[in-house]
């Protein structure tokens, strides 16, 4: 892989986007190796857009409720993704499952973030989950989103302790802080050193 050169990817974000503030930081400082051509966003008045266009990013705002079926609102985003170039997406609380199809146009190429530690706790409320289990040790999962929920091959993880007197806002919190780490160390790596797929272990290395 070329170091120097920049990737451009795009970030797919619903609500708050720290995580793709932290992506946004990262890159900015020169810690990735990449360059954020488009912010999507399926939901208007979302804070990480909004943070996007102050920012000075190019914006795609391309709502899911205008689109009668998945695949319609999806080809809108693939054209986004198309113009503007991109090559590696993403998902930053991006609150649309992506079809199978979606999946396929960059396989390998979509990453996710999750507040868990995967396997454990996928979908809804992880960190609900994780109280409601018992964990002593939480954390966050970056992976590569292949056709299954929060189910694609492991880049980076990062744990936390669950305290006793923890509650799902805690939790997060404590979470959230390693996520803004995780996400950009994730794409660094898969960004400039070799790596494979094997089975369902992603590993890095020549
Ligand atoms: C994060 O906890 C991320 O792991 C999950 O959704 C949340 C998004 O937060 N997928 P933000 O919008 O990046 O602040």
């Amino acid at each position: 892989m070329d170091a120097s050169r920049t990737t451009p990817i795009a970030v797919l974000l619903s609500g708050r986007g720290s995580n793709f503030v932290a992506l946004a930081e990262a890159i900015a400082r020169g810690a990735v190796p990449a360059r954020i051509a488009l912010v999507v966003s399926n939901v208007a008045n979302a804070p990480g857009l909004e943070r996007a266009r102050e920012l000075g990013f190019a914006t795609a705002l391309v709502p899911h409720r205008d689109h009668a079926t998945r695949e319609a609102h999806e080809a809108r985003v693939l054209d986004a993704l198309a113009a503007a170039g991109a090559e590696w997406i993403c998902l930053a609380g991006y609150m649309r499952l992506l079809s199978h199809a979606f999946v396929a146009r960059y396989r390998e190429r979509i990453l996710n973030i999750h507040p868990s530690l995967l396997p454990a706790f996928p979908g809804l409320h992880p960190q609900r989950q994780a109280l409601a289990a018992g964990v002593r040790v939480s954390g966050c999962t970056v992976h590569l989103v292949d056709e299954g929920l929060d189910s694609g091959p492991i880049v980076v993880q990062r744990a936390v302790p669950v305290a006793d007197d923890d509650d799902e806002a805690s939790l997060a919190a404590r979470i959230l802080a390693e996520e803004h780490r995780a996400y950009p160390e994730a794409l660094c790596r898969l960004l400039s050193e070799p790596w494979r797929i094997e089975g369902r272990r992603l590993r890095f290395g020549s």
